[in-house]
């Protein structure tokens, strides 16, 4: 932000002072939301990726490398991968780095889904990184689909957020927990949404497997449609590592599985009062869509809202 510049030797105390403070404040913001004082990730130790998952498609554009795993989309294919087992409870984290320079079009996701087993009426819970063209941020959509909401229907449960930080510069951690009561998305373990089961119907129950893909959604994914993927800048890659799963799979009894807490000891699971100040902070700060609040959608079909 400040450019490395020698200080006129004339430069009084007092404004140096006043400089060094608005840059203290500055750098403060840039350093994103307060500490949610829980670090849900550090609770969990990361699974080795073939002891967790295994290729779904585009074989052929996925790669480990030390503890990385990158899938990549050009001309010819994406790529996706998906868990060994399913889970009816649970928290899945990731970090990832997107891909730098142009990549309107493509979508870089990481979510949960029984869409193999329910077509045409399936549940999802998703994180999915919306390229951009280089002068502007990517866009991280959460949504959240129910019994075929997402099929045909498509009543989506959108939020969409710019992030504090340059997710293409470095690794970052992006997680859901998804527990009976609700689910919570996490960055970097400050928890950016809450979506509460307000009723059976709003709310997904069965069970899910986890997934990640790279592929080109050029007809929505950027300004509705209005930049596509351009191949001329492949390949796209995203990659992933420190992959966390700690769900309640399948099958299990329900004595031996407990989730995840989504907050420290003392709050019943509930969000602490600093938690949700980080949560506040960042929906005020880098919310830029939610579907409760756009005016142009039939709210009967959303009745959460
Ligand atoms: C893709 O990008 C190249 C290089 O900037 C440009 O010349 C070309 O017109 C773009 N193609 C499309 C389909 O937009």
């Amino acid at each position: 932000m400040f450019s490395k510049t020698t200080m006129p030797s004339s430069l009084s105390m007092v404004p140096l002072f006043s400089l060094l403070l608005s840059f203290m404040i500055c750098s403060n913001n840039a350093e994103g939301p307060p500490s949610p004082g829980y670090y849900p990730s550090s609770k969990v130790s990361p699974t080795i990726f073939d002891r967790g998952f295994r290729n779904l498609w585009g074989p052929q554009h996925q790669k480990q490398d030390q503890g990385t795993l990158k899938i990549w989309l050009d001309s010819t294919s994406g790529s996706g991968f998906k868990s060994l087992n399913s889970y009816r409870a649970g928290y899945f984290g990731v970090a990832v780095k997107l891909q730098t320079g142009y990549t309107a079009g493509v979508i870089t996701s990481f979510y949960l889904s029984n869409n193999q087993d329910y077509p045409g009426n399936h549940d999802e819970i998703d994180i999915e990184f919306l390229g951009t063209t280089p002068d502007k941020p990517y866009v991280l959509q959460t949504n959240v689909y129910i019994r075929g909401s997402g099929d045909g229907k498509v009543i989506g449960r959108e939020m969409r957020f710019h992030l504090w930080f340059n997710p293409t510069q470095d690794f970052h951690n992006y997680a859901i927990l998804w527990k009976t009561s609700e689910i919570i998305f996490f960055v970097d373990d400050v928890p950016i949404r809450r979506y509460p089961r307000k009723s059976d119907v709003t709310f997904p129950s069965r069970s899910m497997y986890v997934y990640g893909s790279i592929w080109d959604a050029s007809s929505w994914a950027t300004e509705n449609g209005k930049y596509k993927a351009n191949y001329t800048y492949q390949p796209f890659i995203g990659r992933y590592k420190d992959f966390k799963l700690q769900g309640c799979r399948t099958g299990s009894a329900s004595s031996s599985c407990r989730p995840l807490s989504a907050s420290p000891s003392g709050y019943g699971g509930r969000l602490s009062p600093q938690q949700n100040v980080a949560m506040q902070w960042v929906q005020k700060n880098y919310l830029v869509y939610d579907y409760c609040r756009d005016h142009t959608r039939d709210h009967t079909r959303t009745p959460e809202c």
